[in-house]
């Protein structure tokens, strides 16, 4: 059982978590801290970490930014792992959180969801996408009794997309007070404070005749308790070190899709000139093939290795196209198994986990690509569907 001390217990958050860990068989909730105390919780709530038992494993943090010391004096008394989930940190808080993650692992995440993480990736992919003619603008909406302003997660959202855009964006607060057009280069961040919407995360694109929105909205603070208590466990291994909910996708998420082909050819020119490599791309180009994985290096002789593919039925065109008098190999017949995850990016060694897998198969490779979400294998036809399976059993892939 890993051992949580809730930190502000009595709040809203807090008691969520409690809730949740009842009848767990994972996790125990032995103490609770919460500067106002708390009489009606069946656990016992101390009003600081002074005079809290010393046996959490991790301390789960939805409190305030006041509470931070407190917490971190506890985490080097006794080495307990730290979940922070508060917002609102001051940026010489952030750096000392950042100073105590050398001696204790420390997971730190303004929004405990995967569901926003996912809304931060897909608003850097549409950033890439749309360029600089769209005017991007955020509106986060929240319960009335939110203290920090904007959130937290509105925040990360915009960091997130400027460093798509280099850090050349400008945050505009509000526009109360403005008495001039807006700037292109702006991202805004708005607030707004009602009800008690739990939390919702729009991002706007707004091009000229169009405007797509992103939009994530939390229906319960169930989710934001789920996330706190899988960054506890991913903590559980760590003994230092500062992590987030990127660490976590990295952890769970190298791989999540498997994909074969079948029917495809493989075409090697080990010595070509460079130019000659591209006058053939580009009468591959006027015979209106696709060409797939591409692969290139040069030679000590200044010619290049090439390699691509692409699919059997094309496969006559293109050696149309191959100037003679050149070596060239063809293998027909071939496959393909590409694997790819949203958290490939984020972790080493995925290239070596697959390969090993295919090779525990029995699988030829004959050739590699890779990019940032993807590692495609050409290989012998006979192994895809042993290939197909190993490398989805290493994954945990249905
Ligand atoms: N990261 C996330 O996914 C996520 C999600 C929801 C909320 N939050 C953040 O968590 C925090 C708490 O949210 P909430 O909605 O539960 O707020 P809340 O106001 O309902 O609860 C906060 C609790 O912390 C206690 N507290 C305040 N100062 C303290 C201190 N110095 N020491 C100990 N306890 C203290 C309060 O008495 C209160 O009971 C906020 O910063 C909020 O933005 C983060």
């Amino acid at each position: 059982m890993i051992k949580i001390a809730i930190s502000g217990a009595a709040g809203r958050i807090g008691r969520t978590m409690f809730k949740s860990l009842i009848g767990s068989t994972e996790f125990e909730a032995v103490f609770g801290v919460d500067v106002n105390g708390a009489d009606d919780l069946p656990y016992p709530v101390y009003k600081s970490f002074d005079a809290a038992p010393l046996d959490a494993d991790v301390v789960i943090d939805f409190s305030s930014p006041a509470a931070l010391d407190d917490i971190l004096a506890y985490a080097v008394r006794t080495g307990a792992k730290l979940v922070l989930a508060t917002t609102g940190y001051s940026p010489e808080q952030e750096k000392r959180v950042e100073a105590i993650s050398h001696d204790v692992p420390v997971f730190r995440a303004s929004n405990m969801s995967l569901g926003v993480n996912l809304l931060g990736n897909l608003a850097k992919e549409a950033a890439k996408f749309l360029g600089e003619d769209y005017d991007i603008e955020i509106v986060e909406t929240h319960h009335n009794r939110k203290l920090d302003s904007p959130s937290g997660t509105a925040l990360t959202l915009a960091d997130e997309i400027n460093s798509v855009r280099e850090g050349s964006l400008e945050y505009t607060y509000g526009r109360h007070a403005a008495k001039h057009r807006r700037e292109p280069n702006e991202i805004g961040i708005h607030a707004v404070r009602g009800g008690t919407v739990v939390g919702k995360h729009e991002i706007m694109f707004l091009g000229t005749g169009e405007v797509i929105t992103l939009m994530h909205e939390s229906e319960n603070k169930e989710v934001f308790v789920r996330g706190a208590l899988r960054a506890a466990k991913f903590l559980m291994t760590k003994t230092s070190g500062l992590y987030n909910m990127t660490s976590i996708i990295a952890q769970n998420y190298a791989v999540t899709s498997v994909r074969s082909e079948k029917d495809v050819a493989l075409v090697t020119l080990p010595h070509i000139p460079f130019d000659e490599f591209l006058g053939l791309l580009d009468a591959i180009k006027q015979s209106g093939v696709n060409l797939d994985m591409i692969s290139h290096h040069f030679n000590s002789d200044d010619t290049a290795a090439v390699s691509f593919t692409l699919d059997d039925a094309s496969l006559s065109k293109v050696e149309g196209c191959i100037p003679t008098g050149l070596v060239s190999k063809t293998l027909r017949g071939a496959a393909k198994i590409t694997a790819e995850g949203a958290g490939m990016e984020h972790k080493s060694g995925v290239a070596a986990d697959v390969l090993t897998a295919l090779r525990g198969a029995g699988a030829e490779v004959f050739a590699i690509t890779t990019s940032e979400k993807q590692i495609s294998c050409c290989i012998d036809a006979k192994s895809l569907s042993a290939a197909e399976a190993a490398v989805k059993s290493y994954y945990g892939i249905k």
